[in-house]
């Protein structure tokens, strides 16, 4: 097993990562002694991985209460965040309760906030079990629920107390959703470490087929980049956003087709290309760097062709980014493979981009 540390100060936590996590005990009791526990999953997760949690948490906790949300990207909402309340309320939480989210990035986003909000805050743990919650979205505190109006419109920064990665539970993930967990692996090679971007390009065969040193080294160096980035930039007041690369135009492509037609990793690998093809436009990087990311995109089984959406749509999607200031989107690019920068552009020149990468 893995340990890294997220440093926040009074706010620090620890990311464990390794195979069999789920069964040690010693892991979870700090967090759970002598507490109600709420374990939020969906009804996919819940019959795999809930039992064993639960087996491994019983000793120690006060009570344990299931809580079992409909999947999808769809239910990332008010209504279904509002069960979370229903049953919390009703089963007597208070302010020591523990929510535990069991599941992908969905899960984690809306257990998080739930935790964020519920009295004003409580305790959360974080048990990533898809590859994109793992790399990415269990680390960091960023939690909410998405908009009609917008990708994670509403929602909170709130650390979790601990975030436990078991491996082993990539290996009943579905071939799509672990390509859409590359798509952030790639993202952070991209903007942080050329080094590892190269290693993920001469490593596909063994990303694709879950092989588990090649996941192990994905999660841990994957987590490693965000952590740092995390401990420089907790709310995004600057270089935090750098980790939006790709997602500038992902969330357009997310919230224009409506929720849950591409996967989030699906469209952050297309925004991907997209925001490359803008680096080279402004002079930044060789068409070749282009190339390359599209290549390593395409070989990761990630769509590289944008939907037709309309220039038009795509400018007033991307203006409800969170990112946006005053109605000026502001652009992640990249200065070289490994380096990120954030920047507006010209609208003449994103035109040219978008024009050339949604599907006629
Ligand atoms: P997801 O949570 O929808 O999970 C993908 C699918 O895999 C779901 O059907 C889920 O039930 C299933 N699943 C989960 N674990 C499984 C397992 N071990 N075996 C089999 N099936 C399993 O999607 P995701 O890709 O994990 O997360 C995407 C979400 O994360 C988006 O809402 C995105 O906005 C958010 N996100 C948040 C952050 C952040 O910093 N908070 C960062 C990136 C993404
Ligand atoms: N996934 C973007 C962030 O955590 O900041």
């Amino acid at each position: 097993m893995k340990t890294l540390q997220v440093s926040l100060g009074d706010r620090s936590y620890p990311i464990y990562i390794g195979p069999g996590l789920l069964c040690k005990t010693d892991l979870f009791k700090p967090h759970v002694a002598g507490q109600s526990i709420y374990v939020v999953s969906n009804t996919t997760v819940a019959p795999l991985y809930s039992k064993k949690l639960i087996q491994t948490i019983s000793r120690d906790a006060k009570s344990v209460h299931e809580i079992i949300l409909p999947d999808g990207e769809s239910y990332k909402d008010w209504a279904t965040l509002q069960k979370i309340f229903d049953v919390m309320l009703s089963k007597g939480a208070d302010r020591k309760s523990v929510i535990i989210a069991l599941g992908g990035g969905v899960i984690g986003d809306m257990a998080g906030f739930a935790a964020a909000s519920f009295m004003r805050g409580i305790r959360f743990i974080q048990v990533p079990t898809t590859l994109l919650a793992q790399v990415d979205s269990s680390v960091g505190g960023k939690t909410g629920i998405n908009h009609p109006l917008g990708k994670n419109m509403i929602g909170a920064f709130h650390q979790p107390v601990a975030v436990i990665a078991d491996l082993d539970t990539l290996k009943t993930l579905p071939p799509r959703e672990l390509s859409a967990g590359l798509a952030e692996v790639v993202k952070h090679g991209a903007i942080a470490d050329a080094t590892f971007f190269d290693w993920i390009e001469s490593h596909t065969k063994e990303l694709l087929g879950c092989d588990p040193n090649a996941m192990s080294h994905a999660v841990e160096r994957s987590c490693e980049i965000k952590s740092a980035v995390v401990a420089a930039d907790e709310k995004e007041s600057g270089i935090r956003a750098i980790l939006n690369y790709g997602h500038t135009f992902g969330h357009a492509i997310e919230s224009g087709l409506g929720y849950g037609e591409w996967l989030h990793g699906e469209a952050v690998g297309c925004g991907m290309v997209m925001a490359a093809d803008l680096s080279a436009r402004l002079g930044h990087i060789p068409s070749s760097d282009v190339t390359r990311i599209q290549e390593l995109v395409t070989a990761l089984g990630l769509p590289n062709c944008a939907p037709k959406l309309g220039n038009q749509r795509f400018f007033e999607l991307m203006q409800i980014d969170k990112k946006s200031e005053g109605g000026e989107i502001r652009y992640i690019t990249l200065e070289k493979i490994g380096r990120a920068k954030i920047e507006m552009a010209d609208h003449a020149i994103v035109s040219q981009t978008l024009s050339a990468y949604q599907a006629s």
